[in-house]
């Protein structure tokens, strides 16, 4: 870590300071691309809105000397409920930053899920970390290289399959298309100008593994040049995806799956029948249906319906430890963060996404002693003014 970040890190108090900081030293396409909602961003907007106006009851004199954020994922021992979600191109955030963020992610001990459309390939982070990541898979109509991928994850020893269900077609993000945002990045007049501005940006990129989708590279045609993800993704992702889909998922995965993009109760309970490990309430953080409701809205209804008998995972508006805690509060059992830790990416790197989760892992520590509860097991919707 160079030292002038390592000075401006001790200044970053939350994830909004990342964000700041992000947005300085990222191009614009790139940042823009991570911020973005679909249309109006109504969707978007919501998610932040709604999280906020739960409140959380503030307990006194209660013994909470020993606390402990720890608690299981999908069986298995983490840190904290929270694990990173599958971000396209993060590797254009930072360079390599599908391989820092996993390194950052396993030191705090938990989850990292890699995205399909992530710049480093499955193999290249496989080789670089030390402990399994999940991966996440976009189903294309070429179902020969879809089953391919899910066997080059199993290959990678990925310890679970995340089938995104609410992509099978872009919702618009205006600001994409007057961005000109492509894959690489286009060399034009205005996007140069706009990084020679940010040369830690230009410096981490130019000395990362590829440009373009790492895990796609050389297997899919036109993936070389995207001048429009929308484009590229109608012409390559399978619209007929459907509930059989999923079963010809399973078969070919031989780990935990988990189903990720449930805004219905109904699509809840269809989830449950696949046999999949876990499902998460999302809705893909306000950039695909605009006018869909808050995640936050649905994942109580979610988990009263379903959540004996499966795990319920929550995404959608995660800033803070406290929005955490709301979440885990009405019914999940841990959360993914997208954006919040892609801005300590793009802030800092390495260091940017570990200071990211031990923000959010503060933030969640003391709040917890403040409503009362010590351990993971013991928050429930006794913790939240009703
Ligand atoms: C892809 O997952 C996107 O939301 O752009």
């Amino acid at each position: 870590m160079i030292l002038g970040v390592r000075g401006k890190m001790k200044n970053i108090t939350c994830i909004e300071d990342l964000r700041q900081l992000a947005r300085r030293k990222v191009p614009r396409a790139f940042f823009d691309y991570a911020e973005a909602g679909s249309y109006s961003e109504e969707t978007l907007r919501a998610n932040r809105t709604d999280i906020e106006k739960i409140k959380l009851r503030q307990r006194v004199l209660v013994n909470v000397a020993t606390r402990d954020t720890s608690t299981t994922i999908l069986g298995e021992k983490m840190s904290l409920p929270l694990a990173l979600g599958p971000v396209a191109m993060t590797g254009l955030e930072h360079g390599n930053g599908e391989i820092l963020a996993c390194r950052a992610a396993h030191n705090a001990g938990i989850p990292f899920t890699m995205s399909t459309l992530s710049i480093c390939s499955i193999e290249d982070v496989a080789a670089a970390v030390k402990k399994p990541f999940w991966f996440q898979l976009y189903v294309m109509k070429d179902r020969g290289f879809v089953r391919s991928l899910i066997e080059r994850a199993a290959a990678a020893k990925c310890s679970a399959l995340v089938l995104t269900v609410d992509l099978q077609v872009l919702g618009q993000r205006h600001i994409d298309i007057k961005n000109g945002l492509s894959v690489p990045p286009a060399l034009k007049i205005k996007n140069l100008i706009n990084m020679g501005t940010k040369p830690g940006w230009v410096f981490s990129v130019l000395s990362g593994k590829h440009w373009t989708f790492g895990n796609l590279h050389g297997h899919v045609k036109g993936m070389e040049d995207v001048k429009s993800l929308a484009q590229w993704v109608g012409s390559q992702f399978d619209e007929s995806l459907n509930w059989k889909d999923v079963e010809w998922v399973r078969n070919i995965w031989p780990g935990k799956l988990v189903i990720k993009g449930i805004l219905d109760v109904e699509d809840a309970k269809l989830a449950v029948k696949t046999g999949a490990a876990a499902l998460v309430v999302s809705n893909h953080g306000g950039r695909q249906l605009d006018g869909a409701p808050s995640s936050i809205s649905i994942l109580p209804k979610v988990a009263d319906a379903v959540g004996s008998e499966i795990e319920v995972m929550f995404d959608g508006g995660i800033r803070t430890g406290q929005d955490v805690l709301r979440a885990l509060a009405l019914g999940a059992r841990s959360c993914l963060i997208g954006r919040a830790y892609i801005f300590g990416l793009g802030a800092a790197g390495e260091a940017g996404v570990a200071k990211a989760i031990d923000i959010i892992q503060k933030e969640l520590d003391v709040s917890m002693a403040l409503t009362g509860v010590k351990r993971i097991n013991e928050i429930g919707r006794h913790i939240l003014v009703q």
